[in-house]
């Protein structure tokens, strides 16, 4: 099947009441597992792409091509988007150029009334070719790629006026933050997403910072209207744990155990069994 838009992909999932899950691919074997689970478990999946990955695998081309490569040869059938995840303006511009099917413009270090223009100018190109449009208000906290965020809770004004611009799904921040919780973490901030959900006139919602969230909580946000659940340092730390284990077990050691395709097995597995539980707990299976 062809790369879709993500706009029907989290329309449905708002409509159906269940999150779809967004996971950062990195290179050849995090797209080819995400494809894959998502294919056993026939759920429809964003792959997200920050510009940091996109460097690392050599330029929107590469992904492009790669992505679309692994979904045919691989006979991918249920829906897929190919998403830059907070891209800069000039990278949504690119992104769209090389064949993305979704492009986050994150426009929220800008003052609003920049990030309203420029968010206004990527949705007409992306919506002249189809692809659909994520925009944020309210930093998202944490690190991610170089960037940085205090984990502010959005204004939902500042959020209807951003849902205004035609953008199809808002990310907005409600105490969620990128990367591992700390223990004194406060939890997702559910009055504020209510008053989101509001502000946002149905847009589906987007969740960044999946990583590590509760799955009651996780639930309790799909309820309020989030529709799409970006998870990437959870894979990050499976696929780093399983690759430890088998060095420490000694594997690549033994006969030809250093061979990449083996070496990477372990760490894949690890990473395939959270985006699993993902689409589990985001209640997708089956929604393709
Ligand atoms: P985590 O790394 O915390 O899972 O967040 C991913 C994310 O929000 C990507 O935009």
């Amino acid at each position: 099947m062809a790369l879709i838009s993500a706009k029907s992909i989290l329309e449905n999932a708002r409509d159906g009441h269940y999150g779809v899950p967004a996971i950062n691919i990195n290179n050849l074997e995090w797209t080819k597992l995400t494809l894959e689970v998502a294919q056993e478990k026939n759920s429809p999946i964003l792959l997200a792409v920050s510009e940091g990955a996109v460097k690392y695998m050599g330029g929107f081309n590469v992904v492009t091509q790669m992505v679309k490569a692994l979904v045919e040869d691989l006979k991918i059938t249920v829906p897929v988007a190919l998403h830059l995840d907070h891209g800069s303006f000039e990278g949504s511009k690119k992104a769209i150029d090389a064949g993305f099917t979704s492009v986050m413009f994150d426009g929220s270090a800008f003052p609003l009334e920049e990030n309203l223009a420029k968010t206004r100018e990527i949705v007409e190109l992306a919506h002249s070719k189809g692809i659909s449009v994520e925009a944020e208000v309210g930093s998202i906290g944490g690190e991610e790629d170089g960037i940085v965020g205090e984990g502010e809770l959005a204004d939902p004004n500042e959020c209807r006026q951003l849902a205004e611009t035609g953008i199809d799904f808002l990310a907005a921040g409600i105490g969620n933050i990128h990367g591992v919780y700390p223990e004194n973490w406060l939890g997702l901030n559910f009055e504020r997403l209510g008053e989101v959900q509001a502000a946002a006139n149905g847009l589906p919602l987007v969740l960044h910072g999946g990583t590590g969230i509760p799955a009651d909580q996780v639930l309790r946000a799909i309820d309020l209207g989030v529709s799409k659940i970006n998870v990437n340092t959870e894979l990050q730390l499976a696929f780093a744990k399983g690759t430890r284990s088998y060095i420490e077990a000694g594997k690549d050691l033994a006969g030809k155990g250093f061979d990449p395709r083996k070496l990477l097995s372990e760490g894949t597995e690890e990473a395939k069994k959270v985006v699993r539980d993902k689409i589990d707990m985001f209640g997708s299976s089956n929604k393709a």
